[in-house]
């Protein structure tokens, strides 16, 4: 049974783009904490990035299969993906939404996001600790 944590366009960058905003944590590092926390919650954590919004639909679609919970930071597709948020309502277990910044701090195209009308719970501007408290959640989700 696995959780996946799926991670949208640019967050490959993560660390060295605009660090002011998200730390200078590498995504290298944010999948071994959530390796580390998953074999001490007994949760198999399925790691993924990618820049292309079919790519994320198609792991989605995986998830149905294999996963109890997703948790997911869409990047910018939180603020224009019908078709993530169409994924995901076809997903049955828990979906918890990741934000690494505070974006109700930040340009008002980032206060809407698609992906909360889908999402059971949602962490914003915790920094990359985030994922964690996101997998802590679905760990006390599972039955
Ligand atoms: C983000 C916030 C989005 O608005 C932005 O497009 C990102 C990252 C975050 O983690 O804070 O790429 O999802």
């Amino acid at each position: 049974n696995f959780v996946y944590v799926l991670n949208g366009p640019n967050l490959n960058l993560l660390g060295k783009r605009q660090p002011e905003i998200y730390g200078h944590e590498t995504l290298a590092d944010v999948e071994r904490d959530c390796g580390a926390l998953g074999d001490e919650l007994g949760l198999r954590v399925r790691f993924l990035q990618s820049n292309w919004e079919g790519q994320i639909i198609d792991w989605i679609h995986e998830a149905r299969e294999e996963a109890s919970g997703i948790v997911i930071n869409p990047g910018a597709f939180t603020h224009t993906s019908v078709a993530i948020l169409d994924a995901l309502n076809a997903f049955e277990g828990t979906v918890i939404e990741v934000h690494i910044s505070n974006v109700h701090r930040r340009e008002s195209f980032r206060h809407h996001s698609y992906i909360s009308l889908r999402a059971d719970g949602i962490i914003v501007g915790c920094g990359t600790l985030g994922y964690q408290l996101g997998l802590r959640r679905i760990a006390a989700m599972a039955p």
